[in-house]
């Protein structure tokens, strides 16, 4: 039985490697291990276009009409088909608001992660502003908590919200001591209030990869994948949230060579055409682009353990 039940993950590692399909490749189904398979599963993703962004340092959000840029203490609102900008909110650099991430449109209201990097102790906050007129609403203090927080999103298929606390290991100016340690960056659960009900860690080789910096952006994708960036590098990782313990799953990496990580945002008006959108903080630009996960799914599910039967046992003697 042990060995019957290991079977299909080792059939699927041949077949990726006997049948290449960049589209979608047979170990994108479940076979991703311990979560390394991600780093060795590479895709490429391609740029649709480009839109000059003046504000376009932190992250960007989008829907069915508008495309919104975001900057430490501003968001523009653009014509998402000329990228012709429209409004602006600016706030100041004296604060309340000195640190925003990105952003994420839902049903009218913009949400975006705030925090007060790199001041120390590290607070963080989310706020909200009417999508429409950019009048800011609300906003849900965590005071000093577990990190900063540098994305939220809510995920299309369930409803339930997620984000990330980022922690790192640069050591910021005037500081004695690393800013949380990158591997104690966390994507956490939300529930009534903001109140977190879940959390997950990244698996090691790709906090690593994340260091001294973190984890910067993310997005759920039209096709049910988490799609997470780091700071800097010019990928997306495709993630998934597992059955059982406190790692995340690496799924696979998808190059992005015109984003230079930062805040991302699937355009989830256009179901499984919709386009990713990320930002070019050298550029100031927008920027589109198409990724060939689309169409893949899980088939094959992840099974935490199994049951055996006398005869069967795994490991015991008699
Ligand atoms: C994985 O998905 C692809 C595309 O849907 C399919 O062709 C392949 O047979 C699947 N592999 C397994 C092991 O289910
Ligand atoms: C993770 O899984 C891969 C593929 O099965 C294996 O080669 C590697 O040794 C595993 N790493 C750890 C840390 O278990
Ligand atoms: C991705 O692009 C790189 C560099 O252009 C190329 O070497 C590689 O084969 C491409 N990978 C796929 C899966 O198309
Ligand atoms: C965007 O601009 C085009 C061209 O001016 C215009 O036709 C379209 O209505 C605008 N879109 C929105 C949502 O205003
Ligand atoms: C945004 O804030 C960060 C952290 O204070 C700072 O390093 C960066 O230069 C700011 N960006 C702009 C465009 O002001
Ligand atoms: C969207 O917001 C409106 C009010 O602004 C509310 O009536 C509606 O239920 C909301 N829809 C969803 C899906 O949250
Ligand atoms: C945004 O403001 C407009 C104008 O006041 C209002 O009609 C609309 O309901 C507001 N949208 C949300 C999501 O609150
Ligand atoms: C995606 O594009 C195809 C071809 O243009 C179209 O037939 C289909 O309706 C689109 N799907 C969605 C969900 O918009
Ligand atoms: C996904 O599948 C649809 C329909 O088969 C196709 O039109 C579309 O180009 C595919 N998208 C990607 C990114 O492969």
């Amino acid at each position: 039985m042990k060995y019957t039940r290991s079977i299909p993950w080792l059939l699927s590692l041949g077949l990726a490697a006997a049948q290449p399909q960049p589209q979608c490749l047979p170990s994108t189904n479940g076979t991703t291990f311990n979560g390394t398979a991600g780093s060795e599963l590479q895709l490429n993703g391609t740029t649709i276009r480009k839109i000059d962004a003046a504000d376009a340092d932190q992250g960007v959000a989008v829907d069915a009409d508008y495309i919104y840029s975001i900057d430490n203490y501003s968001i523009t609102k653009h014509n998402k088909t000329t990228g012709a900008p429209l409004l602006q909110w600016h706030g100041s650099p004296s604060g309340p608001l000195i640190h925003l991430d990105g952003a994420v449109l839902i049903n009218g209201t913009l949400y975006a992660p705030h925090s007060n990097y790199p001041q120390s102790p590290i607070t963080s906050s989310i706020e909200t502003w009417n999508a429409t007129t950019l009048q800011h609403t609300s906003s849900h203090p965590f005071g000093i908590y577990r990190g900063s927080l540098t994305w939220i999103d809510q995920d299309p298929a369930s409803g339930v919200w997620y984000g990330a606390f980022a922690n790192y290991d640069r050591v910021q100016p005037g500081q004695m001591v690393p800013y949380g340690l990158t591997m104690r960056t966390q994507v956490v659960r939300f529930g009534a209030g903001w109140d977190v009900t879940g959390s997950w860690v990244f698996p090691e080789e790709l906090w690593q990869s994340f260091s001294p910096m973190s984890n910067s952006g993310g997005s759920f994708g039209p096709d049910g994948w988490l799609y997470v960036t780091g700071h800097d590098a010019s990928a997306a990782y495709v993630m998934k949230i597992p059955e059982a313990g406190s790692t995340l799953i690496w799924v696979a990496t998808i190059s992005l060579p015109d984003i230079e990580g930062q805040g991302i945002a699937w355009d989830r008006s256009q179901g499984r055409n919709g386009s990713l959108y990320g930002i070019s903080r050298e550029g100031s630009q927008i920027v589109e682009m198409r990724v060939p996960l689309q169409n893949c799914s899980w088939t094959v599910p992840t099974t935490v353990g199994a049951v055996y039967e006398p005869g069967e046992f795994v490991g015991l003697d008699g």
